[in-house]
């Protein structure tokens, strides 16, 4: 999609097929600047319609008006904005996102809208622009990788112009911004939508090597099976042994071009499907397990975006990605007792607790980094899911001051947090009579003893959280922005969390 800026005084004079303007839910009250830029026999034909209680500006209605030579564009399309006091990044991503589908349902291929929300002192322009983006962008999106016949019948827009009169610089700076985040999120949604036998660990790190390929300040390192038997990986190859598909550790670190602050260390559970081993689940629903590899896919998209944002911080994804099946060569059984990369033995209770094995390797793995911060984030546990519903993801460390950033991160590009504790008690009930540690808790409060197992094998050298994305990886249905399907949750948030963290550092 290719993004115009178009700066003028007179918008409705510019020519076009179609404009989108944003009408607040008072139109008398509160005009907005959209309404205001339309010439006086516009401004009362709408003021007539919205009059007759033909439409009301509350987010998600639309209407297409035809002008008739009033201005200089073919169509109207009035989109609610809602309170004009209620107005937030959010309903800005819904407007953008009601408009989108509004065009495209009446086939057109390219549009031009006045800027939402302008007119509120306290929203930046900046802000407004790119939440636009993210609404257009991440709203066109389909998964597409597999259709072969009637593709050419898949709507998508190929251009919008936004208009504004004036800070062209600032517009074409936060389009840039917004395409960034919204991109990485479209490539971890497609890696999350994957069918598990395309989907693979070898091909996560394929993925992994093209983006180093193309990003100058990225490099990428991937491990294979025999050299991570030598590096003692030990909990990590527990589960890989259950599948023939070769497993594969990927590493792949940003350096920014000026010196680095800060090191950040992201690691995402790559398990690019999940039957539960030995501990075989059911198959209801068993097909959402090729999405138990969103943690990675939401690690890899960051670092594409980190990347293209330039950040000045250094940020290091860790990869452990393999199949969790129960044939291989040795797979997991319930009662084996493995040794992790960290010398700390581990009794497996179930081996549908996957997600924790590869992931203590990982965080072992990562303090060879010497990070300041480790975040984890995985699909780990239906219990988060029964704890939050969809609307949040799980977050849990003990330190209040990195809770309330991802949480701040969160808010403001709407992915939810909602902190759930990690207190000792969870620690010592993972405790095992006849090892170090178990990977298996309590079922009550399932969510808390997974990341309870995972502090064990943390260090007071860093700062550590962990997010646990099972409740949102995946959408049920269609809502605004966020599609059916695989969400690339994690992301915008983790890209966020590291735009403020640079901004913290100046
Ligand atoms: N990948 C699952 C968790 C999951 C479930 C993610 C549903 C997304 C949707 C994880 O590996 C798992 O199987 N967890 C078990 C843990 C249990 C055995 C302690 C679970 O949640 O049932
Ligand atoms: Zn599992
Ligand atoms: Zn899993």
């Amino acid at each position: 999609m290719k993004f115009n800026v178009k700066i003028t005084s007179q918008a409705s004079e510019e020519k076009g097929n179609l404009l989108v303007c944003g009408i607040y839910q008072e139109n008398e009250k509160n005009p907005s600047r959209c309404f205001d830029n339309l010439n006086s026999s516009m401004k009362s034909f709408i003021t007539g319609i919205i009059s007759r209680g033909d439409f009301k500006g509350i987010v998600g209605n639309s209407l297409i008006i035809y002008p008739k030579g009033e201005i200089g564009f073919d169509k109207l399309l009035l989109v609610g904005m809602g309170k004009k006091e209620e107005l937030n990044a959010e309903k800005i991503r819904q407007v953008a996102s009601v408009s989108l589908k509004a065009v495209k349902r009446i086939n057109l291929k390219s549009f031009s809208t006045l800027l939402f929300g302008i007119e509120r002192n306290d929203l930046q322009l900046s802000n407004i622009v790119e939440a636009m983006i993210e609404g257009f962008e991440l709203t066109d999106y389909r998964f597409t990788d597999f259709i072969t016949e009637k593709k050419d019948e898949i709507k998508k827009i190929d251009e919008i112009t936004l208009i504004h009169d004036e800070k062209e610089d600032e517009i074409r700076s936060a389009v840039k911004m917004g395409k960034i985040m919204a991109d990485a999120t479209v490539l971890a949604r497609n890696m999350g939508n994957w069918p598990a036998n395309i989907g693979t660990p070898t091909k996560i790190a394929s993925v992994a090597e093209e983006l180093a390929r193309t990003h100058d300040q990225l490099e990428c390192e991937v491990f294979s099976q025999p050299e991570l038997e030598q590096m003692n990986f030990g909990s990590f190859l527990s589960v890989a042994r259950g599948s023939n598909e070769p497993c594969k550790f990927i590493v792949i670190k940003y350096e920014p071009s000026s010196s680095a602050k800060q090191t950040i260390v992201l690691i995402g559970k790559g398990i690019t499907f999940d039957s539960g081993g030995i501990s075989l689940k059911t198959p209801n629903k068993m097909w959402e397990m090729k999405m138990d590899m969103s943690g990675a896919a939401a690690v890899i998209g960051a670092i594409k975006g980190v990347s293209e944002l330039q950040l000045p911080l250094r940020v290091i994804g860790l990869i452990p990605a393999t199949e969790n099946l129960p044939g291989g060569i040795s797979p997991n059984k319930p009662g084996d007792i493995i040794t992790s990369l960290s010398g700390k033995t581990i009794e497996i209770i179930n081996t549908d607790a996957e997600g924790r094995l590869i992931l203590v390797d990982a965080i072992t793995h990562a303090a060879k980094y010497k990070p300041d911060i480790v975040i984890d984030i995985a699909t780990l546990t239906g219990a988060c899911m029964v704890a939050l519903g969809s609307f949040a993801s799980g977050i849990f460390s003990d330190d209040d001051e990195l809770v309330a950033e991802l949480v701040e991160a969160g808010k403001q590009i709407h992915e939810r947090l909602w902190r759930l504790p990690v207190w000792e008690e969870y620690e010592k009930g993972m405790e095992s009579e006849i090892a170090d540690v178990k990977n298996l808790g309590e079922r009550m409060g399932g969510a808390s003893y997974a990341a309870a197992f995972l502090k064990h094998f943390t260090t007071k050298d860093y700062r550590w959280a962990h997010v646990d994305i099972a409740p949102t990886m995946l959408s049920e249905k269609e809502s605004h922005y966020v599609p059916k399907g695989a969400t690339g949750v994690g992301v915008r948030l983790f890209l966020q969390f590291l735009r403020n963290r640079s901004k913290i550092e100046e």
